[in-house]
């Protein structure tokens, strides 16, 4: 397992940089294009861990993804998917892996309760204990036939391994409606999902809006799907069952690109750029974050891409004031609340973030790692239930060592916060940061940070 060791800032980070696509993005247009019919096209499409798990999960169901090596290298994220239609999925030999990513089991999930076959879903330790309750309930209330491991200690809730299926011959999904006690992205694409082969409409309700790729895409491909504010229809009534083959260009992933905002917005004289960044409102929670705080923030748009708003975003220091974060701007920021907390360590007075209590079952306990995270910096904090309070400080943080826990954004987050210390900071179990990021050490490098792979 990787180290890394983060020197402290001696000059400003500077520059205009690239960032992986958006994984929310992949990961659908991964799923979307197995069901179409015929040959997609993906471009931009980004080799972090967490989209290749999806990627590797659909080529164990028959799909051929071939990745086209163009002049740029595999790099340049060419891939075509080979689609066989709604029904064109075939069982599994062995147990699909979905590594360290939610998004791929739990959309999985909702596409595997309609097929025919068993499928039997695992990932690595952190997925092993992430609840799924919140996806089998809705999919069984339909008629799924799914089970899991019972939850040791959350009673009627269920850890993966999830066995999906198989849909008894005779039997279909039925109609469904349902309001979800969660505002999340991957409850409503896999109820989404599975409301592609239900006999019946699907009427899904969210507390407020979570990011809607899911249903940007499914409208883009014809399928009759009406939103209302959180409210959701898809009627497939009167529809073939048919969705085209399509080409699409994801945009620059905004979670990644907000490591390497913050970095600039925290750092004294710092100007850093990201062109083609997605910037669809349901992603876009932490930018409103920093303008509140004051931190240094413009994006232009540059148009769309894939039925998604796109925008160049340039970020710099300048001083910031602490704020109160919550309500319906969390899940517009559920990712960047790590990232979150290094402004608010660097903003004068206090900043609360409430109503996060989802960060508590995230890749890690958010709240817990974020707090123990910030105290080694010498970052005063208080924990909540559903948040944190943070009291900002001046001058160089404390030299720390960071067990990252695994958690990619709490590594990256780590990594950020390091480039104040007073001396050479350690963030221990850096192969994390690959699930979403991995050219993250590489691109703060580039921006002229001081960083060394340590074993
Ligand atoms: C995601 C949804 C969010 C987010 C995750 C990606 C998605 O999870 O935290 O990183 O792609 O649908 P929830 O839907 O559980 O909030």
């Amino acid at each position: 397992m990787t180290d890394i060791v983060v020197h402290p800032l001696d000059k400003p980070l500077v520059g205009s940089v690239p960032v992986p696509s958006d994984k929310s993005i992949g990961h659908r247009a991964l799923l979307l294009s197995s069901l179409c019919e015929g040959k997609s096209k993906i471009t931009g499409f980004s080799y972090g861990e967490d989209n290749v798990s999806t990627a590797n999960a659909m080529r164990a169901m028959g799909l051929v993804i071939d990745d086209v090596a163009t002049s740029a290298g595999k790099a340049a994220g060419e891939i075509h998917v080979t689609g066989g239609g709604l029904f064109g999925l075939r069982a599994p030999n062995d147990a699909l892996d979905c590594g360290n990513s939610g998004t791929t089991m739990r959309l999985l999930t909702g596409l595997l309760a309609a097929q025919r076959f068993a499928s039997t879903l695992v990932g690595d330790a952190s997925l092993m204990k992430r609840p799924m309750k919140r996806v089998v309930g809705p999919l069984r209330s339909r008629g799924a036939v799914i089970d899991g491991k019972p939850h040791p200690t959350k009673e009627g809730d269920l850890l993966p391994p999830l066995v999906v299926g198989p849909l008894p011959e005779g039997k279909h999904l039925e109609a469904l409606e349902y309001e979800s006690p969660v505002s999340s992205a991957q409850v409503k694409s896999a109820v989404l999902l599975s409301g592609l082969y239900a006999h019946g409409g699907t009427w899904f309700k969210e507390p407020t809006l979570s990011r809607d790729h899911t249903e940007r895409m499914l409208h883009a491909l014809g399928v009759p799907l009406r939103t209302m504010g959180t409210m959701i229809e898809l009627d497939p009534g009167n529809w073939d069952g048919k969705m085209p083959a399509f080409d699409v260009a994801i945009p620059g992933d905004a979670s990644a690109a907000a490591f390497l905002l913050v970095a600039a917005q925290i750092t004294p004289g710092s100007r850093v750029t990201v062109r083609g960044v997605g910037t669809n409102p349901t992603r876009t929670g932490l930018f409103e974050i920093a303008r509140h705080m004051g931190a240094g923030l413009e994006i232009v748009p540059q148009g769309d891409q894939a039925g998604e708003p796109i925008g160049e975003i340039t970020a710099w220091s300048q001083p910031l004031r602490g704020v109160l974060v919550g309500g319906e701007l969390v899940p517009r920021a559920i990712d960047e609340i790590p990232i979150a907390c290094a402004l608010a360590a660097r903003a004068s007075g206090t900043t609360t973030i409430r109503d996060a209590e989802e960060l508590r079952v995230k890749e890690s306990d958010r709240i817990a790692t974020m707090a123990a995270v910030l105290r080694a910096f010498g970052v005063t904090c208080e924990e909540l239930p559903d948040g944190l309070v943070i009291e900002g400080r001046e001058g160089p943080l404390q030299p720390a060592e960071i067990a990252s826990k695994g958690d990619h954004r709490i590594a990256m987050t780590a990594a950020v916060l390091a480039l104040l210390g007073s001396g050479p900071s350690r963030v221990t179990d850096c192969d994390c940061i690959a699930t979403s990021f991995p050219r993250f050490v590489g691109t703060l490098r580039a921006l002229g940070a001081r960083i060394d792979a340590a074993e």
